[in-house]
Parts: structure tokens; sequence; C-alpha cells
């Protein structure tokens, strides 16, 4: 029996540090040996977001250990390694340089391959850690920077369809959390708070609703929100805006998903229609229900990672580098860490005042 290819996944893009060693079953299906994740949520609290030199120095602090701990409770020997693969971008730059300058040594100090990895295409193939995916297929990535339709058609090629022009949908999460006086990051907590309101209470805009194709839009949302946040006097009216505010960006992503659906057709031709959704808004199950829905609707088969891979982790890192190495994608280590890195590097920027649809 041939070795399986054991890869080491490093993550550091942003507020969580991470390490994961990840390997392939005898059906050539991706075994997860370890995933630890250490989040800093603590060290950013007080701040309500993220603190790019806090965040960058608790890396530094954590990143030794957790990958030992990776490698512990893996079982492996670190000399049995293929490959180490870390994050390159896009996310921070102090941060991003931690995880990858210590991939690139750690690499070296082995004599094994190293592979860069977009953060994004991690988010992308995070399904594949727990379910068969073959390409191509539609991905919807809601995360707390990035909002986007990708049609995928291998590994490194996207079509981007769709992306917000402003706010990324976690952020107006996190920044309705705020305006509600939640703690960061405030999106998991909307969800819990929505359960107990009424989600007709309170109409809010649905900006670009009904033009810029599977585009997204949510800044006017959050202006909306903090419009009514000034009146509110009671815990009630806070969980019926909380259930507001989600009523309406599930009903956003209702219609631009069926949009999404019909641009994605005209690019790929496909027997089985694949919607994948990920991200770590992807976590969030009441916009998991409807976009069943929506698939059960449309005839399309829906795929979400399982919630302990939805959030930054090194798993889906290692996922990445488990498809590279197998395909010999080696980068050099003078590769330089991106804090811009469309997984469609054609598609136009579409971001800021005066942006045509
Ligand atoms: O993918 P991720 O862990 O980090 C980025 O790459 O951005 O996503 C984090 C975002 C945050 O904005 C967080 O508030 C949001 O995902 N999030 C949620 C839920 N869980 C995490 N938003 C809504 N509902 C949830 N259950
Ligand atoms: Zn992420």
């Amino acid at each position: 029996m041939s070795k399986k290819p054991l890869i080491l996944g490093i993550e550091s893009s942003c507020d969580e540090t991470a390490a994961s060693i990840i390997s392939e079953n005898d059906l050539g299906n991706p075994v997860v040996l370890s995933n630890i994740v250490s989040s800093q949520v603590d060290v950013h609290k007080e701040f309500g977001g993220v603190v790019p030199e806090l965040a960058a120095r608790s890396h530094m602090e954590k990143i030794d250990w957790i990958v030992k701990k990776a490698i512990d409770d893996s079982g492996i020997n670190i000399k049995e390694l293929d490959a180490v693969a870390s994050t390159a971008g896009p996310g921070l730059i102090v941060c991003l340089s931690v995880g990858l300058s210590f991939g690139k040594a750690f690499a070296a100090s082995l004599n094994k391959p190293f592979i860069a990895v977009n953060h994004l295409e991690g988010h992308a193939l995070s399904p594949k850690l727990n379910s068969e995916l073959s390409y191509p297929y539609l991905l919807l990535l809601i995360s707390g920077g990035h909002s986007q339709y990708l049609c995928v058609k291998n590994l490194g090629e996207y079509k981007r369809l769709g992306t917000t022009i402003d706010d990324a949908i976690g952020e107006a999460f996190d920044k309705t959390a705020k305006l509600l006086d939640i703690e960061f990051p405030g999106g998991p907590q909307i969800e819990i708070l929505a359960k107990k309101g009424n989600p007709s209470k309170y109409d809010l805009p649905k900006p670009i609703f009904n033009k810029g194709g599977c585009n997204l839009s949510f800044a006017g949302l959050k202006t909306a929100v903090l419009k009514i946040v000034k009146k509110i006097k009671t815990d009630q009216e806070k969980f019926d805006l909380a259930a507001s505010f989600q009523k309406t960006i599930i009903e956003i992503l209702n219609k631009k998903t069926k949009i999404a659906f019909k641009e994605f057709e005209k690019h790929v031709n496909t027997k089985e229609k694949k919607f994948v959704v990920a991200g770590g808004v992807a976590a969030n199950k009441e916009i998991r229900k409807m976009l069943v829905k929506v698939c059960e609707e449309e005839n399309y088969k829906p795929i979400f990672p399982p919630i302990e891979f939805c959030g930054d982790n090194a798993a889906m890192i290692a996922m990445v580098g488990l498809e590279r190495y197998k395909l010999k994608k080696f980068n050099k280590l003078d590769y330089p860490a991106k804090p811009r890195w469309p997984l469609d590097e054609d598609a136009v920027f579409l971001k800021g005042a005066g942006v045509k649809l």
C-alpha cells in the first residue's frame, strides 16, 4: 500500500491561530487527523473589533505550541509530513506574515515542499473535508470579509458571478450587533436573539434588490438599523430588530441566489448542479434552512461544511494543500503575503462610491 500524503496546514490571516494535519483514506477521501483553532476573541473584545497589532502579537505567542499540538494530536512523526501549506492571503499583512513565515521555515527545515494558500480557496474547498464534492460547483462565500457568488470550475479556477459592493455580510451582522450593544463578534449572537423576536416588526431596506444581478449590498441596512436603534427602549424591541435584520438578509440571499443559479448555468453545463455555502456566516441555521429550500425548488444539491469548518480553521488550508500537493503545485520560499488576493483575479473591482452595476 502506498504512503498516504500527510499535509500540515497553518492559518493566521485574521484573529484565529490554527494548525491542522490531514491525510487521505484508502478511498482517496480526506481525513482530518488534528484540527487546532485558538480564537483571539478575548484579546479584541474590549475594542469591539480586531486590532491588527494585537492580533499579530497573539499569533506570534501561540503559533509554536499550536503547530506542536496539531502534530502531537495527529499521532504522526513530523518527519512523515509530505508538505506544509500556509495561508498567504488575503488578510491582515502583519497576521499573515506570522503563519506564512512559520510555514516556510518549517517546510525548509524538513526539506519538504511549501504551498502558499489563498484563504478564500480554503473556505471554497472546506466541504470536501467531510463530503465528496467534484468540480464544477456554485459557491456562495459568506464571511466577515467577503460575500461572493463564484463559479468554481476547478482547483484555482474561479469566475466571480456577484460580489458585495460595500460591506460583507458577516460585517453587516457584526456592525448591527455592535449597534445593539452586543459583544464582539456579534454575528452568532444576533442569530440567538433573533429567535426571541418578531421578524416582521421593522421594515428594513434591501439595497440593489431589483438590480445589479447577483451583486449584493448591505451598507444601507446598517444605516437603517442605526436610525431604529436610537428609538429602542425595551429588550423585546432589540430582539425584534435582530429578527427583522436577519429576515431581511435572508430575503436578499433568497432572491440573489436564484439569480446566481441562472448565471452559473450560463457558465457551466453540468448534470448535477451543486451549491456550496461556506464561510463563517454559513453557520447561521436560518440562512442554511432558507438556502436548502431554494435548492429544493431549483433542483440544486445544497452542500455545507460542518459548523466546525465554517469559521476560520487550518484544516481547510491543509485541504487546498492536499489537492495542490497531488498536482505537485508548490511555491517558492519567497512567496509574498498578499493582503488582497481575489479568487477571480480578472473580476472588476466593484467597491466604493460611483460603482456602476
Ligand atoms: O469565515 P470567518 O470565520 O472569518 C472570515 O474569514 O471573515 O467569518 C467570520 C464572520 C463574522 O463576521 C461572524 O460574525 C460571522 O462570520 N458569523 C455569523 C455566525 N457565525 C459567525 N454570522 C451570522 N450568524 C452566525 N451564526
Ligand atoms: Zn475566513
